[in-house]
C-alpha cells in the first residue's frame, strides 16, 4: 500500500477491493486486512474521523460557562470549551508555542487555560492573552504580527444536547449527517421534560482489537447467548428464584419469536437494531406513559417502552435503550488493533429515585466494566483481531444473516416513525440480523474514496498564513 498521507502524484488506492458488496446475488463481506493493516487505520483517521461530523461530549459533561470537556477528532486531541456568553467552540488543544497540550484533564472550569510548559496563557476564545516575558523577548515585529491563539476546529455542532465537530470544513449540515437519527435521539431526550444527561463518572478501557469490531458488536443479537451466556444464566436463575420481585431484564424471553425486532441501515454509516421488550411494564419508564402518551404523542411513547433499541451513529458514539438499559459509549481508535471505550449510563433527568436506581443497578450489572457483559466482549474483540491475522481466510462471512428479509428503503415499521433508512428487515431475534452492518461499510467505503479524492487534489503544502490561527476566524 501506499504512503499513509497521500500527496498529488500518489496512486489512488481501490478501497472497493476490501468489500464485496453484491445486493443482486445477496452477498456481502468484508476483507479481513482492514482490521489489521497500519496503513489502513491511518488512513481511516485521516479520512473518516478527521474529514467528517464525530461526536465530541454531551452537554451534560460542560453545562456552565467556562467549563471545559477534553477529547480527540481522529488522532489530533481537542478541547471543546463554553465561553463566559454560554457559547460552545472547539480548539486543537495543543499550545501554539510548542504544541504542549494546554488542557491536562479530562474536564474542568476555568476563565484561562495556562500552558503547563512556559506558560501562555488563552482565554475561553481560544485568543492568547499573555506570553510570559514578553517584553524582553527581542521578538521580531513579523514574530509578533502572528497569530498565537489556539487552531480553532472548523466546525462545531449540536443537536439537543449532543455536540459534533469537524476537522474539515466542508461538511455537510450536521442534520443531514445525522437525518434520522435525531427522532431516535429525541427518544431518549424526549423521555424526560428536562432531557437527557450522562450521569458524572465514567469507565474506560482499552481492548486489543479494531475499532470496528465494537462499531459491528453493539448491533450484533447473534452473540447475545453465546458470548453473553453467563448472563443469561444468571438471569435465568433470577427469574426462577426472584419471580415478580426480578426487576431486570428476561432475556430468555427476548427470544419469544412472537416479538417483533428488526434493523435499519442508513447512508451515513448508522444503524439500529431494536426489540421488543418482553415485559415492557418493568421498564423504569412505564409509570411514565400516560403523561408520555400526552406530551408527545401514543407512537413515541411505544417506540420508547415497547422497544428496546440499540443505534451507531457512526464513525463513534453508540447508545442503548433496551431491557439491559441505559449505555452510551464513545469509541477511540489508538491504533489498528487497539481501541479506547468511555462508556456512561445515560438517564433521563430527574427521573423518579426508584427508577434511577433500577436503572444504575441494571446498568452496572452488564455494561459497566466490572459487569458481566463487557469482559465477554472485550475478550470476543481479542479472539477476533488474533484470529483476523489468519489473512489466508481472507473474507469475513459476518454480514449475511437477514439477507433474505431485507427490504430496500422503508418497510411499514419504519413508516410508523417517518423514517427514511437505506434498508430494513424485520423478523424473530432468532434471525440475528447481519445487514445492518451493510451500512456502515458503505458509509466506510465512500468516506475513504471521497477523503482520498480531497487529499490527492489538495495543494501539496499549506504555505502559512497570519490569520489561520485566528480563533474564530
Ligand atoms: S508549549 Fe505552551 S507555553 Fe511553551
Ligand atoms: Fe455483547
Amino acid at each position: 500500500m501506499g504512503n499513509s498521507s497521500q500527496d498529488a502524484g500518489t496512486a489512488a488506492i481501490d478501497f472497493a477491493q476490501y468489500l464485496h458488496d453484491d445486493t443482486e446475488q445477496g452477498v456481502f463481506s468484508v476483507r479481513r486486512d482492514i482490521f489489521t493493516d497500519p496503513e489502513i487505520y491511518d488512513l481511516e483517521m485521516e479520512y473518516i474521523f478527521e474529514s467528517n461530523w464525530v461526536f465530541l461530549c454531551h452537554e451534560s459533561q460542560l453545562p456552565n460557562p467556562n467549563d471545559f470537556y477534553t477529547t480527540h477528532i481522529g488522532r489530533q486531541p481537542v478541547v471543546v470549551i463554553r465561553n463566559q456568553q454560554g457559547e460552545l467552540n472547539g480548539f486543537i488543544n495543543a499550545c501554539s508555542h510548542k504544541g504542549s497540550k494546554v488542557c491536562l484533564t479530562r474536564q474542568g472550569n476555568t476563565k484561562f487555560h495556562t500552558c503547563s510548559y512556559h506558560g501562555w496563557v488563552f482565554d475561553n476564545n481560544g485568543k492568547n492573552v499573555a506570553v510570559k516575558d514578553n517584553e524582553d523577548a527581542a521578538y521580531s515585529d513579523a514574530f509578533k504580527a502572528l497569530d498565537f491563539g489556539l487552531k480553532p476546529v472548523p466546525k462545531i455542532a449540536e443537536y439537543r444536547g449532543w455536540i459534533f465537530g469537524s476537522i474539515e470544513a466542508d461538511v455537510a449540515p450536521l442534520e443531514e449527517h445525522l437525518g434520522d437519527m435525531r427522532q431516535f435521539i429525541d427518544l431518549l431526550v424526549d423521555q424526560s421534560v428536562d432531557g437527557m444527561e450522562l450521569i458524572p463518572g465514567m469507565s474506560s478501557y482499552t481492548f486489543n482489537g479494531n475499532w470496528k469490531m465494537q462499531i459491528e458488536n453493539c448491533l450484533d443479537g447473534y452473540h447475545l447467548n453465546v458470548a453473553h451466556k453467563g448472563f443469561l444464566e444468571i438471569t435465568n436463575q433470577r427469574v426462577k428464584r426472584l419471580g415478580d420481585k426480578y426487576t431486570g431484564p428476561d432475556i430468555e424471553a427476548m427470544f419469544n419469536t412472537d416479538l417483533q425486532t428488526g434493523s435499519f441501515g442508513w447512508e451515513q454509516g448508522h444503524a439500529l437494531f431494536f426489540t421488543e421488550n418482553p415485559a415492557p411494564e418493568y421498564r423504569p419508564l412505564w409509570p411514565e406513559r400516560e403523561n408520555l402518551q400526552k406530551r408527545i404523542g401514543e407512537a413515541k411513547t411505544d417506540w420508547m417502552i415497547r422497544f428496546g433499541r440499540n443505534f451507531t451513529i457512526f464513525p463513534n458514539v453508540q447508545c442503548t435503550d433496551n431491557a439491559v438499559i441505559g449505555q452510551f459509549r464513545v469509541l477511540r481508535p489508538l491504533a489498528h488493533n487497539k481501541t479506547e471505550m468511555q462508556i456512561y449510563c445515560w438517564v433521563p433527568k430527574g427521573e423518579a429515585a426508584s427508577a434511577r436506581q433500577q436503572r444504575l443497578r441494571t446498568y452496572e450489572d452488564f455494561f459497566d466494566i466490572a459487569g458481566t457483559g463487557t469482559p465477554d466482549d472485550v475478550a470476543a474483540y481479542m479472539n477476533c483481531q488474533e484470529g483476523a491475522e489468519g489473512r489466508l481466510a481472507q473474507w469475513q462471512l459476518g454480514y449475511g444473516r437477514g439477507q433474505t428479509a431485507l427490504t430496500n428503503g422503508a418497510n411499514s415499521l419504519a413508516d410508523e416513525l417517518g423514517l427514511q433508512p437505506a434498508t430494513s428487515t424485520a423478523g424473530p431475534l432468532t434471525m440475528s440480523d447481519e445487514t445492518l452492518f451493510h451500512a456502515s461499510y458503505r458509509a466506510w467505503l465512500k468516506m475513504m474514496t471521497s477523503g482520498q479524492q480531497r487529499a490527492l487534489d489538495r495543494p501539496t503544502k499549506t504555505e502559512p498564513t497570519r490569520s489561520s490561527n485566528q480563533a474564530g476566524s
